[in-house]
């Protein structure tokens, strides 16, 4: 990481997370950038201006209309300084704020006077995060170019478990810093699927496929190379992924599809790389089923929902990349599947050949779009992957 001359304004607000700000205020710090600090007056009664000052070396800046403070360095001028303007943790209400583009505060006037790269890292209760106006206003600062990190899945502090814990600051900081990496993708938030799904049938028996999830992971690694925010959404697998990277674990194909629900609203581009499992059994028996019961298990399957073929229906500003593992009529299938689910881009690959596909390290596929047709000859995962992130970048820019 480096942030060597970046000039870094760190606006924190009113969230139980504000203690965090302190760790990324250092981390920035340790790699280089001078770091100033605007506290709503709400963040106040979280963490004292005196402690971010001390870890800063700035003081704090907390008022619009303070005549002594506006005099030293004022909103204006705040403004042009920053390079990045990241607002950590961002509260519901700030969002809201950003959003309607009110200025009644120094956040607010100097988010809309800057020309920085802004990112927020939304915290909050899980509810509030879900909700349809949290939802649609992250949507609309999506659409103006404001980078969203997280938030992450896990225990909060109210007690309850989901989605609006703030972002690690290591990751918050890890993933500026990849994305300020002059890169073609830059500042695109790119949700990626990968991996196998599983659809239980008890509590220890399940239907699942061959993916390792390699692919998936060599997308996630080549888009945070292009300088891109990465979601990944991603079934069982055992394969590390770079910390850059918000890592979304599931099971099944309904858990993913919710996941990628919620993620798609800030998304730019999405790449369905998983191998969904098409069923599921109708029927899930809560208790493990005893062979000495039955001598024969009548398991009926039904339909999961299509992910690719929703989220090129739902999200249609979004640029929808899928894969198509095939046996046979490997390139004409992928074709049609482009066609049918109105993708922008299909990935067509020939499983049947060992060498390459699910468990290999290597992949030779087909790039198809609606005019044109790339054949990307047999080489490892990640350069592929590179290829792939590649071109995409040329269809969008
Ligand atoms: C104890 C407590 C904890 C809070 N935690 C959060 C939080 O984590 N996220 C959030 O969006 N709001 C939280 N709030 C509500 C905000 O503080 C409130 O909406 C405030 O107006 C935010 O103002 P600001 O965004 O200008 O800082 C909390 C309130 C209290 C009393």
């Amino acid at each position: 990481m480096n942030f060597l001359n970046k000039n870094i304004l760190l606006c924190v607000t009113g969230g139980i997370a504000a203690y965090k700000s302190a760790e990324i205020i250092r981390l920035f710090k340790k790699n280089g950038a001078d770091v100033r600090v605007v506290m709503t007056e709400s963040a106040k009664e979280f963490i004292t201006p005196l402690t971010l000052q001390a870890i800063s070396g700035n003081e704090i800046h907390d008022s619009l209309l303070d005549v002594k403070a506006e005099s030293a360095m004022g909103h204006i001028e705040l403004a042009k300084w920053a390079d990045i303007i990241l607002v950590a943790p961002c509260t519901a209400e700030t969002i809201a704020k950003i959003t309607h583009g009110r200025a009644n505060d120094l956040m607010g006037a100097i988010i809309l006077a800057s020309k920085a790269s802004v990112f927020i890292a939304p915290a909050m209760n899980m509810n509030m995060w879900l909700d349809q106006s949290t939802q649609e206003n992250c949507k609309k600062l999506s659409s103006r170019s404001i980078s969203i990190i997280g938030p992450a899945d896990g225990e909060q502090a109210c007690g309850d478990i989901g989605p609006g814990r703030m972002v690690d600051p290591e990751n918050i900081v890890e993933l500026i810093s990849s994305s300020i990496k002059i890169g073609p993708l830059a500042g695109k938030v790119i949700t990626i699927t990968a991996g196998p799904t599983r659809e239980q049938i008890d509590p220890v028996r399940f239907i699942s496929n061959n993916s390792s999830g390699k692919m998936g992971y060599a997308l996630a690694e080549a888009a945070i190379e292009s300088g891109a925010l990465v979601n990944l959404i991603s079934g069982p697998v055992s394969i590390d992924t770079n910390k850059s990277v918000s890592l979304y674990k599931i099971n099944s194909a309904n858990e993913m599809l919710e996941k990628v629900d919620e993620l798609m609203p800030n998304t730019d581009i999405f790449i369905g790389c998983a191998a969904v499992s098409d069923f599921k059994p109708s029927h899930y028996y809560e208790n493990k089923i005893k062979k000495e019961d039955l001598n024969v298990i009548d398991i009926e399957l039904e339909k999961n929902e299509d992910i690719l073929s929703h989220v090129a229906k739902v999200y249609k500003s979004s640029y929808v990349v899928g894969f198509a593992a095939e046996t046979k009529n490997v390139k004409e299938n992928a074709r049609k599947k482009l066609l049918n689910k109105n993708l922008n881009m299909i990935i067509s690959n020939d499983v049947s050949d060992k060498s390459i596909g699910f468990d290999s390290d290597q992949n030779e596929v087909n790039l198809i779009t609606k005019s044109e047709s790339i054949f990307l000859k047999k080489d490892k995962k990640i350069r592929i992957a590179r290829e792939i992130l590649k071109q995409i970048s040329l269809n969008i820019n």
